[in-house]
């Protein structure tokens, strides 16, 4: 897959980058995608990234396309939804709109609320309950990851006893101050883990009439052993590996589906606030935790931006980071996605710079972690985070749930490769092969498009300028404001008893 043409081009380097631009020519003067240039056996999806119309780029059109009016913005919601948009959706707008926030573009959201709109049919009631239920676990005895809140006369506070907060809390609290004067009462539970919480698939044929019954004796307790098997039996829950053709599944390539580290979830349907979540294998509700303000001290923003100029990056696929994401059980780390990654470097040699840095998840039974790091080849410096700059592909890749690194990647100036199972509020605005390349679960076609990315270098710079236009000037701390309001809306709405249309 990957010729010896290449590896000598990348050694090359600035050399390089020359035959790759006048490559690139070659290929774009041909008009035509499907003729093969200098690229190996492999067919390449051709991108999709627009080239900019007059001097407006694709984020231009995405604001021109908004809603300028709240009626328009009610006629579209309620299109889309077949619902009209909840109480207080007038302020949401003026908010949304002084913050130059989306205003129509809230699909994750919509289809994170829907089946429990769809339930909300059935029994008006449900959302209540089960947010109540949700508080009582929050507040229980034992603390199991979810911290319980209340908003009551535009007042926001914290209901739960638990001291753990690891900066998020008091986040939020400063957060939503910005919209808490026109939110209506509600209780919220929000999920402190990285990892998703609620295992229902509303895909799997299961109806919404035996939703509505509880079932789940232990709510976010943790599965003793939720393995490969509890997924492909009980767990409704068979990733697809590629989203065409046949299917065949990521399961196996997966440390989160083969043996994660902690999964405190719920089998029935509760209302939960969490980060992330692997769809449609659960049904958590979508939301911009603090992790992703540029604010925020949790945030892993750059500490400066990008001052490597494209042409002056080594055309080298570059990750570092800890093995997390996995229980260690025997040799089952071999399957785990940072693990492979490493051997399919070393079976691809020249072509990328990765490099585990250590431990972030625990051992089942004995492990010899110090035989592990050796055979792995870990490395014990701590590479500041900005060395990704001098590197024109970067590769973000899942721990124990979504990678938090994506947004600060798209910053980067360099080419985002991303493997996950994770869904996160933004995954809508951010489109494969526009924005990012995409990569399998199970890693086998990332040399291929790691090549074409090398053979491609101008459509590649433009990916990587794309994503982080987006990035920049649509995932703002403002949208996220925008974004987490909409949210709460939504949210208050379902627990009054509303929702129903
Ligand atoms: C883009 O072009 C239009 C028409 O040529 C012009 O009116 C507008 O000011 C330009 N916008 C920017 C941001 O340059
Ligand atoms: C929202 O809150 C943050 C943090 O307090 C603040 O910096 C920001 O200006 C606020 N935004 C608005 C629109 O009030
Ligand atoms: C995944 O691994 C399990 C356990 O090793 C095995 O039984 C199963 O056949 C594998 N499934 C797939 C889809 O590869």
């Amino acid at each position: 897959m990957f010729s010896r043409r290449t590896y000598i081009v990348g050694l090359l380097g600035s050399l390089a980058v020359g035959t790759l631009i006048y490559a690139s020519l070659i290929y774009r003067s041909t008009l035509s995608p499907s003729v093969p240039d200098a690229a190996p056996e492999t067919s390449f999806p051709s991108p999709s990234v627009p080239a900019p119309r007059g001097n407006l780029t694709a984020v231009d059109e995405l604001f021109q396309r908004q809603s300028a009016t709240l009626d328009e913005a009610i006629a579209r919601y309620t299109l889309r939804n077949g619902r009209p948009p909840p109480p207080g959706y007038d302020r949401w707008f003026q908010f949304a709109q002084a913050g130059q926030c989306l205003i129509d573009d809230y699909d994750q959201l919509y289809d994170d609320f829907a089946p429990f709109h769809q339930l909300a049919r059935l029994d008006q009631g449900y959302f209540k309950r089960m947010v109540e239920r949700g508080i009582k676990i929050g507040t229980g005895p034992e603390y199991l990851g979810i911290r319980t809140f209340k908003m009551r006369n535009h007042q926001f506070d914290q209901t739960d006893p638990w001291p753990e907060d690891p900066g998020y809390v008091a986040d939020w609290m400063v957060t939503i101050r910005n919209f808490s004067a026109w939110l209506p009462d509600m209780d919220l539970p929000i999920s402190m883990r990285d990892e998703c919480r609620v295992q229902v698939n509303v895909h799997d044929g299961r109806t919404a009439q035996d939703m509505l019954v509880a079932k789940d004796p232990l709510p976010f307790t943790n599965r003793p052993h939720p393995t490969y098997t509890y997924y492909a039996e009980e767990g409704h829950c068979l990733y697809p590996n590629s989203d065409r053709g046949f299917v065949d599944y990521a399961n196996n390539y997966t440390a989160f589906l083969l043996y994660s580290t902690s999964q405190e979830f719920s089998t029935d349907l509760y209302p939960i606030l969490s980060q992330g979540k692997i769809s449609p294998c659960f049904s958590d509700i979508a939301f911009p935790s603090t992790y992703f303000y540029r604010r925020s001290q949790s945030s892993p923003k750059y500490s400066y931006p990008d001052n490597v100029a494209w042409a002056d990056k080594e055309p080298m696929l570059y990750w570092r980071g800890r093995v997390a994401g996995g229980m260690v059980y025997g040799e089952n780390y071999r399957s785990f996605p940072r693990f492979r990654l490493i051997d399919l470097a070393r079976a691809h040699p020249g072509m990328m710079n990765v490099a585990l840095t250590g431990w972030n998840t625990w051992c089942d039974g004995e492990c010899d972690f110090g035989a592990i790091e050796r055979e792995y080849g870990f490395e014990s410096n701590w590479a500041p985070q900005e060395d990704v700059y001098k590197h024109k592909y970067a590769m973000d890749i899942d721990g124990h749930g979504w990678s938090g690194r994506f947004l600060a990647l798209l910053t980067s100036g360099s080419l985002v490769f991303k493997s996950t199972l994770f869904t996160e509020y933004f995954s809508h605005w951010l489109r494969p092969f526009e924005h990012y390349i995409p990569v399998r679960p199970d890693l086998t076609d990332l040399p291929a498009r790691l090549e074409w990315a090398r053979t491609h270098d101008d459509e590649a710079r433009r990916i990587a300028q794309a994503g982080k236009e987006v990035v920049e000037r649509v995932i703002t701390d403002a949208q996220n404001d925008c974004y987490f309001a909409l949210v709460l809306l939504e949210w208050a709405r379902l627990q009054q008893g509303g929702g129903k249309g």
